[in-house]
């Protein structure tokens, strides 16, 4: 009898010690995870899954309703929705050419110094350190967000714009992208009024209104210099044509595309077709990795097949395509996959 009583005692206290420390186990892990969830935003909940890059992303998220990387009905950022789409998306290289990433690749600077090969390469870093002190040389766009619906237009200049009527349409996207020459004045009903970002190269730059982003691409050193220059001593007038000694431009809003993002569209999108991209697969795919929706206006031949510019009257003209510097037909193609797969809508206009 003694003994057993003892063995009772032993077990009812074996017993107080398991509950115990069940007890603590439990409530402790719930207080730290409150916590730690109790000190995110909304939003940062939602970032935790989008650091990683983009194949990251697919392994850690589970489920569609956790994919989403957006607020819209359809979001170009959400994985597992094309295989193609996915293998060739690269979340971890910057459109832009910041303080952060001055230095380039070797593969990617030797490639992008032999784009004008004429032009002798100068010290990078010193030149861009140089620009960074007048222009902001920092990435404004930040990660997807699954509260956000950036809509984004990017207007190219085909002649198809022509009596399309898509201006109020296009005038309605938070961000409105055109490149070079697109004029608006005179053409609004077609082309829209509205213009967020402005694509161009040294020789085809032009003054821009306050508030919109001249996002210049950059062919060669000269291309960094001549901003720099354009904004302040104007002493360079000339490239390989000449270029505007003084550029009206707001300075807080100048982007340099970053070599290496041109580098990724020539490599992974564009396949080598053509010797680079077009002005207009840059903004494209600049717009594919800072906006959740992209609708492409201005693209390609019109119903003629003709691949004149929507301000010419020439309907013959076609310089975009007989150049031969890009792959017209092969941009097409992509253009229409991208449809095809829901990541982009095309509007294919007259
Ligand atoms: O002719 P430009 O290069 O200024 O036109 C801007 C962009 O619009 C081109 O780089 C090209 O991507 C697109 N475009 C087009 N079809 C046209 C004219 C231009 O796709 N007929």
């Amino acid at each position: 009898m003694k003994c057993s009583l003892r063995v009772c005692i032993l077990f009812l206290g074996l017993l107080i010690v398991f509950l115990t420390s069940v007890f603590f186990t439990y409530t402790l892990t719930g207080v730290t995870n409150a916590a730690y969830l109790e000190n995110q935003a909304p939003e940062d909940v939602d970032r935790i899954k989008l650091v990683p890059s983009y194949l990251g992303i697919q392994k850690l998220t589970k489920g569609p309703a956790s994919q989403r990387t957006c607020a819209c009905s359809h979001c170009v950022g959400d994985p597992g929705v094309s295989q193609w789409f996915d293998e060739k998306f690269d979340q971890d290289i910057l459109p832009l050419w910041t303080k952060t990433n001055m230095i380039l690749e070797p593969t990617v600077y030797n490639w992008w110094v032999m784009l004008q090969p004429q032009f002798k390469p100068q010290d990078l870093k010193d030149i861009l350190t140089k620009l960074f002190l007048i222009v902001p040389g920092e990435n404004p766009y930040g990660s997807w967000n699954r509260s956000r619906c950036r809509r984004c237009a990017v207007v190219g200049n085909s002649g198809n714009l022509h009596q399309s009527h898509y201006g109020e349409d296009i005038n309605a996207h938070e961000f409105v992208m055109r490149m070079n020459q697109a004029p608006t004045v005179g053409f609004e009903a077609d082309v829209g009024s509205r213009t967020t970002h402005h694509f161009m190269y040294p020789e085809s730059a032009k003054n821009l209104p306050a508030n919109v982003s001249f996002v210049l691409v950059p062919f060669k050193t000269l291309d960094l210099l001549w901003i720099t220059s354009a904004l302040s001593t104007g002493k360079i007038r000339f490239t390989y044509a000449p270029v505007k000694q003084f550029l009206r431009v707001d300075k807080e809003k100048v982007q340099i595309y970053n070599p290496a993002f041109f580098k990724y569209i020539h490599d992974k999108w564009t396949e080598h077709h053509g010797r680079y991209p077009s002005t207009g697969m840059l903004a494209l795919f600049f717009a594919l990795h800072i906006c959740d929706e992209v609708n492409v206006y201005g693209f390609g031949a019109d119903s003629r097949g003709n691949w004149h510019h929507y301000w010419e009257n020439n309907r013959y003209a076609g310089e975009f395509r007989k150049t031969g510097v890009h792959d017209a037909d092969f941009e097409a193609k992509i253009i229409n996959t991208l449809a095809d797969i829901g990541k982009i809508k095309v509007f294919r206009g007259n």
